[in-house]
């Protein structure tokens, strides 16, 4: 049986030519080409697919479009065709359950992939259900308990995000500028707040997977940390292939992700890896100990681990990051409904965010998410935000958050208590308030009890935190 193919792709030539080429196939028919998303649409009605080629559709994202589809056509299969630029996304594809394969396409890469495909059976060892990530849930194949149960794609779907869990993703590609201070201080805020009455569960995580100092900046221990539950998942996915019948040992890297997909999530076990900051409430899932165990981390660990840090019962999770374009990095910027970009008001830093920036847009990252913010602005500086603004193209109603330079920060960095715990005002502790309060709106300051009978308290740190 030929397995049915549909390519949505507006650049015609291309569809066309894979048209062509695959006309004499003994494995695939082609049952539908669509330039749009309407169109397609139409002809998924019509046609009824297995496969999706996403070649490239400039109206959405291929990630959006996919997930919307697979709501629909829940057996769907996708295939991602890439351009050499943007093959950076692949494992963030793969993470989505969608193929990728290099433009330009050869068939035969086609056809290899529409066998492997789910349906046929053709590889015994996985179950004949479709190995995506997400459409488990959405078939009911797993079951979750009512309140572990979130929104089906929670990648790039910034529709159905709204309310309840917020993922903050603090990044900046400049080491020193500010990131690791910017998560906790939001990390703190956020612990300290209350939404519709009730006190923000907060966890903040730390993805410098090799060099973290999060835990150290809060006076913490390290362990538990992300690594324990990475050799637990370990176990589960060892497990996993033996009920299968499968030799764990000679399973290869990319099995493993099949496996992964298959996991079931264990939100309520969280608990078990995060370490509590007892002054604020607040959970640090920290880094490994040492360096040789994030070499061990890999990227379906850190899928899984995302997923299940989306399904949890956290309000909000700042997830600090490293300086660099690993998949950890850019899975935790997909992953997020907001972003952070953290720079200072020098050259490097601004020109590096400007490429980041470059590379966001020409993968169709949803910039709404993007929130700049330029940190240690002094009384004067070179150049302004609104000039750093245009360097940066962004659109007029966005707003460039800052914060200043403020002396305190290292003794509060050196000491391990947070500029949101000390008592008082200052710029800072303002500036980190009003970033907070941008990306996840907190209930306003309530009439602290404590005031009602006396006019003057003298301010307490409990005053402050619990006010
Ligand atoms: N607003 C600020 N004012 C003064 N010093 C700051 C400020 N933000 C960060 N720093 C200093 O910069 C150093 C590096 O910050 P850090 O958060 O570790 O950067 P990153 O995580 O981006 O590498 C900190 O140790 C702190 O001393
Ligand atoms: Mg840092």
């Amino acid at each position: 049986m030929k397995r049915r193919l549909l390519i949505v792709d507006d650049d015609r030539d291309a569809a066309h030519l894979l048209t062509n080429q695959l006309a004499g196939s003994q494995l695939i028919e082609i049952c539908g080409v669509a330039s749009s998303v309407d169109e397609a649409w139409a002809k998924l009605q019509q046609s009824r697919p297995d496969l999706v080629l996403l070649g490239g559709i400039k109206e959405t994202e291929r990630g959006v479009l996919s997930q919307q589809f697979r709501l629909a056509f829940p057996h769907l299969s996708f295939i991602a065709a890439c351009a050499t630029h943007e093959l950076v996304w692949e494992p963030f594809f793969r993470n989505l359950g969608i193929y990728v394969i290099a433009k330009p396409v050869q068939s035969g890469q086609v056809e290899a992939l529409a066998m492997m495909a789910p349906g046929l059976g053709m590889d015994a060892r996985f179950p004949p259900q479709p190995q995506q990530y997400f459409s488990q849930e959405q078939q009911g194949n797993i079951t979750f308990s009512q309140d572990q149960l979130t929104e089906p794609s929670p990648v790039f779907n910034s529709q159905k995000q709204s309310g309840i869990k917020h993922l903050i993703t603090v990044y900046g590609p400049k080491g020193g500028v500010g990131k690791t201070f910017i998560s906790r201080e939001l990390a703190i805020f956020f612990s300290t707040q209350k939404k519709e009455g009730r006190p923000l569960k907060v966890l903040a995580v730390d993805f410098n997977l090799d060099l973290g100092t999060f835990a150290t900046t809060l006076n913490l221990p390290r362990t538990p940390n992300l690594f324990t539950w990475v050799q637990d998942l370990d176990k589960q996915l060892h497990t996993l292939a033996q009920k299968r019948g499968v030799d764990p040992y000679s399973v290869r890297q990319e099995e493993w992700q099949e496996f992964a997909s298959l996991l079931p999530l264990s939100p309520q076990h969280i608990e078990k890896y995060v370490v509590g900051h007892t002054e604020s409430g607040l959970d640090v899932l920290t880094s490994p100990r040492d360096i040789r165990q994030s070499f061990e981390i890999r990227d379906y660990h850190l899928y899984l681990i995302l997923e299940t840090l989306k399904q949890s019962s956290y309000d909000v999770i700042l997830i600090d990051t490293a300086p660099d374009t690993t998949d950890a990095t850019i899975q935790a910027l997909f992953f997020a409904e907001h972003v952070v970009m953290v720079g200072t008001p020098v050259v490097d830093s601004i020109e590096n965010i400007q490429r980041l920036l470059k590379l966001l847009r020409e993968a169709e990252y949803p910039e709404e998410r993007i929130q700049v913010c330029m940190n240690r602005l002094q009384r004067k500086e070179m150049f302004t935000l609104e000039e750093i603004r245009a360097y940066f193209q962004l659109h007029p109603s966005k707003r460039i958050f800052s914060i200043p330079d403020d002396g305190d920060v290292k003794k509060s960095i050196n000491t391990g208590i947070p500029v949101m715990m000390q008592a008082g005002r200052s710029a800072a502790k303002e500036a980190i308030e009003t970033l907070g309060k941008a990306l996840f709106p907190v209930d306003e300051e309530t009439k602290k009890p404590a005031a009602k009978g006396k006019q003057s308290e003298k301010p307490s740190l409990f005053r402050w935190l619990w006010g």
